[in-house]
């Protein structure tokens, strides 16, 4: 497996009163991982459209937005609008995904549905012709700063094989409790796109820290 690996740093662990800040300190990225959440869908709430916006503004970084929403269908529009490249949603929160994913491609994004630790691999097997990317939630969506659940490893090596079989250019993304520490695990049981929010803004130099997460993933 060498699928080029992609570090997402969620900028939910940055610091908003200083955000070019942040973002500079993060320049080693490949993207930035944006957690849109409503208090509905997920407990917390977080930003909308206009931060994707200023986000597009500030940054090169492309933008990989992962909507916690309900009916997060209403709103494709509006995030695409504001510079989401990539555009993901939960799997539980859309009835009609099919669509969604279509409209997402349409509109010249990638597409990604999101799987919370407990839904199966199965709920997407006949979405997979629509979409771009598959994110597996290694914690419950809500919070950062929460501990890998394990048997998340498990189930990214059954997606492997689920996508080998029927689509084998999706990409792997991986979402939750990703640190220096584990980073290699994940990466080697076949996630290449890793998120990781407190992993890296918490640590004293951020850059450093993609650059040994990607070390590790070499050796
Ligand atoms: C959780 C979010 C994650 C979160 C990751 O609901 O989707 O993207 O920011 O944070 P860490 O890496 O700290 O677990
Ligand atoms: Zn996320």
């Amino acid at each position: 497996m060498s699928k080029e690996l992609l570090i997402a740093p969620s900028i939910l662990s940055a610091d908003f009163a200083n955000l070019t800040a942040s973002l500079e300190k993060i320049s080693e990225a490949d993207l930035l991982h944006v957690d849109v959440m409503d208090g509905r869908f997920v407990p917390n709430i977080t930003y909308g459209p206009l931060i994707v916006k200023t986000l597009k503004k500030i940054s090169d970084k492309p933008l990989d937005v992962h909507l916690m929403i309900v009916e997060p269908e209403k709103y494709i529009d509006a995030f695409i609008d504001a510079g989401a490249d990539w555009l993901s949603i939960h799997q539980e929160a859309s009835i009609h995904l099919q669509r969604s994913l279509t409209r997402i491609k349409e509109r010249g994004a990638k597409a990604g549905v999101v799987l919370n630790p407990a839904t199966a691999l199965e709920t997407i097997e006949y979405a997979i012709e629509y979409l771009d990317y598959i994110l597996l939630m290694s914690v419950n969506p809500g919070f950062g700063g929460q501990k890998f659940i394990p048997n998340s490893l498990r189930k990214i090596e059954a997606l492997v094989k689920m996508t080998e079989r029927l689509k084998p250019e999706v990409i792997i993304e991986i979402d939750g409790g990703v640190t220096l520490d584990n980073i290699d695990i994940v990466y080697n049981a076949g996630a290449t796109m890793i998120v990781s929010g407190s992993g890296i803004f918490k640590t004293e130099n951020p850059n450093t820290t993609i650059s040994a997460m990607r070390e590790k993933c070499r050796t």
